[in-house]
């Protein structure tokens, strides 16, 4: 990831995915995943898995952060973190694939990361090519 002129770094991005798992509601699977969306205003969005009794009706942490951003009027996603308790992180599942795609280009950069080391960097295109597209 690129730092855009004064935006944050891919690390501090990271950061705040970390930030933002502290807040996952996951009693289910006891898997808590953190998400920080980067917005083309520069704000950042925190978004965490929020599970369900009825299992089906869970919301991914990179879908709540993007549903986060767009109902604050933010429809430009210039990169995610997303980080879990596996060592490779948790690359966004086909459903998040595809809602990040409506709000970034191919080139997204998506940052994943575990509990240590350095994030890996993806980009959305690579991860789900040929994303339906209605415009
Ligand atoms: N989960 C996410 O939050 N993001 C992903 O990309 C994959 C899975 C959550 C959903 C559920 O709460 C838990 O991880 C186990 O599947």
């Amino acid at each position: 990831m690129k730092a855009a002129g004064g935006g944050p770094s891919a690390e501090a991005l990271m950061r705040e995915a970390v930030k933002a798992r502290e807040a996952s509601y996951s009693p289910y699977s006891r898997f808590a995943v953190g998400a920080a969306l980067l917005g083309a205003s520069g704000r950042i969005y925190h978004g965490c898995n929020v599970e369900n009794a009825s299992f089906g009706l869970t919301c991914c942490a990179e879908r709540t952060a993007a549903f986060k951003a767009v109902s604050e009027g933010e429809q430009e996603f210039l990169a995610v973190a997303v980080t879990a308790r596996t060592g490779h992180g948790a690359p966004p599942c086909g459903a998040c694939r595809q809602v990040l795609a409506e709000f970034g280009g191919d080139d997204l950069p998506l940052l994943l990361a575990g509990p240590t080391g350095a994030a890996q960097e993806q980009r959305l295109g690579a991860l789900l090519p040929q994303a339906f597209r209605l415009r």
